[in-house]
Order: C-alpha cells, then structure tokens, then sequence
C-alpha cells in the first residue's frame, strides 16, 4: 500500500515540478513514507531521519517531509524528536500535499497535517494517470479501498488509516486501463479487507470488480491482497475458476492455529472455517497456490497453542509464509493484554515456524522441477550469469519473473535462442524449470514447438 501512495505522491508533486532525484545528496525534497504495522519497522523510520539530520544542515534549504502510518500516529511528536523535519503529513493528507510544500517553500514554516478525511469523492479521486518512467514497470498496485473497520486487537491500521472506504469501480477500471497502455500487465488490486469492497457504499461487489478489471484488453494477471478468511465468499472463491485472468494464487492470513488465540486477536474465525475455506478453495481450484501470514508470541499464548499453529501448517501445507514476533502497537488493545511473552521465547517460537515451513516451501518448489510453467517476465535479473557451456559462443541474459501461483522464476536465455533485440519483459513465456530453491525457481525457455509467447 506505501508503494502505491509513493507513486500518487510522485504524480501529485510533478506539477510543482519536483521529480525524482538521484541522490538524497542533490534532492530539494526528501519525504519519508512510513510503516507502524510493527515495532521494527517503526524503529527504522526513527533512524533513518536520524541520518539525515546532517544532510539538513549542509543544505538547509532541504525540506524532509515525514508521511504514511508512523506520521498519522504520532503527529507533532516526530518534530520533537527530529526537529529538522519540516512536514508531517498523515494517511488522508497525500492530496493536500501540493498546498503544504508550496506554503513551507514559500514560508519556511514546518506543518502538520494529520486530518482523517471521511469523504469519499476525495479518496476516489486519487491521480489516476500513469508515472510518466522511462522504464515502465509490468506489474503494478492499485489500492481499491482504505482503512479497515475490523479491528483486530494487535493491529494499528484502524487507528492510522481510519474506516473502511472503496473507490469507485469507474475509477478504479480508468486507472487500471491507464496503467495497460504504458506497459503494466498485471495488476494487484489492494485493500485491507477486499471482500468488503463497496458494501458500505452500495457499489459493485469485490468479485464484480474482478469481472470488470478482467475484461480490461491488455492485461494478462490480476492478483489481489488481503482476503479476510472470515468473509471470503463462495462467488470470490468461484472467481479463481470463472476470470481467466484471475491468478491461481490467494494470500489468506491465518495469525495462528489455536481457536483460543483467534478469539483474543478478535478475528472472527476459527481454525475449523479457516479449514473449511481452504478445502473449497482446493475443490474449486485444485493447483491454487496459497500464502499466509503467521503471528507467533501473541500475548497468552501458550506452548499448546503455538503447537496448534504448527499443525495447521502441516495440514494446510502453505506455498509460503509470511511470518512475525508479536509487538505492541500504540492504541492496538493488545498492547494492554498481560501475559507477555518474553522475546527469546518469540525468537525460538519464529524459528521453529519457519524450519518447518520451509521444508514445505521446498517440497513444492522441487516438484516443479521439470515442468513448463508460464511467466509473466518482470524484466533482466540483476544477477550476472554464469554461462556454463564453456564452448558456447553465445553470452547469455537473465529474465526474471513470476508464474501464475506468485512464484519468481529467473530463466537463462542464450542468445543464440533470441535476438540480441528481442525484449522479452512484459511477455508470458513457456520456461522448463530446472532448478528448485528455497525463494526462486531457476529454468530454460522451453524448446522450439513447446515454446509459446503470449504477445
Ligand atoms: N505484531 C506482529 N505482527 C503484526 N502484524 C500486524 N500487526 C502486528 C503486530 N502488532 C502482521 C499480521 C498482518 C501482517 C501484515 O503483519 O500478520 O497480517
Ligand atoms: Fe489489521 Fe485486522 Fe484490519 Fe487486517 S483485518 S488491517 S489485521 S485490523
């Protein structure tokens, strides 16, 4: 989500003639677009403005400003402890930002702008029009809602990015249709809580949205993230088989395996739905990847319940992972739960999860090795290549990209095999995997006859 609101403030500051810049050493303007979904990620803010603090006094002319979740949440205290910070702006302020800059270039005053804005005409409008890059990206976010009206005990959203509001599908298909004609093939639909896209509103329902963005010319993916396991409904889980260009991956948070620990992180499920909905998502759509988000140490939580967690992960047997150590977040009420659990007790709890995971992680890469899958490439690898064949004459490139269940796959590409010109990014392309490791999978574009270009 902070990507796509660095790009709406990239596009809302490039009338007032600010684009990117090199080196934060020759910017005029540096903004800080930050994360408090968790503790680390809060404390990295703090010391990256304290690394610029320096650069200011060289160039006092340089204006920082700090926006995103940290700013919302703690407003004009950030100027305390970072006094060379002259902008504070929250979650809902990025469309004023043009009048805060022009009044600090004018004034040299310092702002804060925290005000949460409930209208929705004016989140509808974000800036619709595509960065003008040099080198357009093929995969792009598009946040279809903010906020979240869920409230789960050990989560700062709420509080940072206010009620739940959807955008309106007109907008949201005009941005898309935008973003296909300068190169972008694939789209990751964004909102805290996806299946509850429009209902306050009374628009289209998520999965109608889906129908209207896969009939978009263009486009060959559309991903979206985050379903919330309690709500996912059947006509989003009939999705993954009706909408051709509905990606065959879901990311569907769990938090953890015990009914006990769901109930005080106020999730509104249980491991026994959880369960259920993975096995309709399996019956509907039997090679659906599937991704989680785990949080280990929550307050209360015991032994027996993080060997429930475990357990579901052996049966579920998620594609990956994503997983946490529990933090206090400032107004999430469990940072008021007692029964702490100590950090190394966090840390070996991390651990063992994620030993476990990757055994499965690795066991689902190794079984695609030999298979043609088809990916979506992003562009060169950075990785420099290795060229086995000592007798070739060829140089070879790298391409990497992704296949449909959201896995990257980095593919060698003789040139003997392409033209020197021939610019693969952007392009679905047939690659027999050869090579399973833990993050990527690595291949060869299938041989003549089996390969396929998709455009
Ligand atoms: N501590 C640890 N992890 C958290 N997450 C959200 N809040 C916290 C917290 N206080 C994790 C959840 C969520 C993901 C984006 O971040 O797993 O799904
Ligand atoms: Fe946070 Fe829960 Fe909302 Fe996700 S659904 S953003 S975890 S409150």
């Amino acid at each position: 989500m902070n990507v796509y609101d660095s790009e709406q403030i990239e596009k809302i500051l490039a009338p007032l003639g600010y684009k990117i810049a090199s080196s934060f050493e020759v910017a005029d303007l540096i903004i800080v677009n930050t994360c408090a979904i968790r503790e680390k990620a809060e404390q990295k803010v703090f010391s990256f403005l304290g690394r610029l603090a320096g650069l200011k006094r060289r160039k006092p002319d340089l204006i920082i400003g700090v926006g995103g979740c940290v700013a919302q949440q703690e407003g004009d205290k950030i100027m305390e402890r970072m006094p060379h910070v002259d902008l504070v702006f929250g979650t809902h302020a990025i469309l004023r930002l043009p009048y805060l800059i022009e009044r600090i270039e004018s004034e040299r005053c310092s702002l804060v702008d925290v005000e949460m804005s409930e209208i929705i005409e004016e989140f509808g409008s974000v800036i619709e029009l595509p960065l003008d890059r040099s080198d357009p990206k093929v995969t792009s976010f598009v946040t279809i809602m903010r906020g979240c009206d869920n409230f789960c005990t050990y989560c700062v959203v709420p509080y940072v990015r206010g009620r739940e509001t959807s955008r309106f599908p007109e907008s949201i298909v005009s941005e898309v249709r935008g973003l296909v004609k300068t190169g972008v093939r694939e789209v990751t639909l964004l909102g805290q809580n996806v299946n509850s896209y429009g209902k306050k509103e009374n628009l289209n329902s998520f999965p109608q949205l889906l129908a209207r963005v896969n009939e978009i010319d263009g486009l060959f993916r559309i991903r979206f993230t985050t379903s919330h396991s309690k709500d996912l409904s059947d006509d989003l889980i009939s999705a993954f088989k009706d909408l051709d260009k509905l990606c065959n991956h879901i990311h569907l948070p769990v938090q953890s395996g015990s009914n006990r620990i769901l109930k005080r992180m106020n999730r509104k499920y249980n491991r026994e739905l959880y369960l259920e909905k993975i096995d309709k998502l399996r019956n509907n759509c039997p090679d659906i990847a599937i991704s989680s988000d785990i949080i280990v140490g929550f307050p209360g939580e015991t032994r027996a319940d993080f060997e429930e967690t475990l357990n579901l992960i052996k049966q579920v047997e998620f594609d990956s992972l994503f997983a946490f150590k529990y933090s206090d977040r400032p107004n999430a009420p469990a940072a008021r739960f007692a029964d702490k659990i100590t950090e190394q007790e966090k840390k070996d709890r991390l651990q063992t999860l994620l030993n476990l995971q990757e055994y499965f992680t690795a066991r689902k890469n190794r079984v695609l090795v030999g298979s043609n899958e088809l990916v979506l490439v992003e562009g060169l690898s950075k990785k420099k290549v290795d060229n086995d064949d000592a007798q070739s004459k060829y140089q070879c490139v790298q391409w990497t990209g992704r296949t449909e269940t959201n896995k990257v796959v980095n593919f060698i590409q003789s040139e003997a095999a392409i033209p020197r010109d021939r610019i693969l990014k952007g392009k679905i392309v047939n690659v027999k995997i050869e090579k399973a490791y833990l993050h990527s999978l690595l291949g060869k574009p299938a041989l003549k006859g089996e390969q396929s270009y998709a455009a």
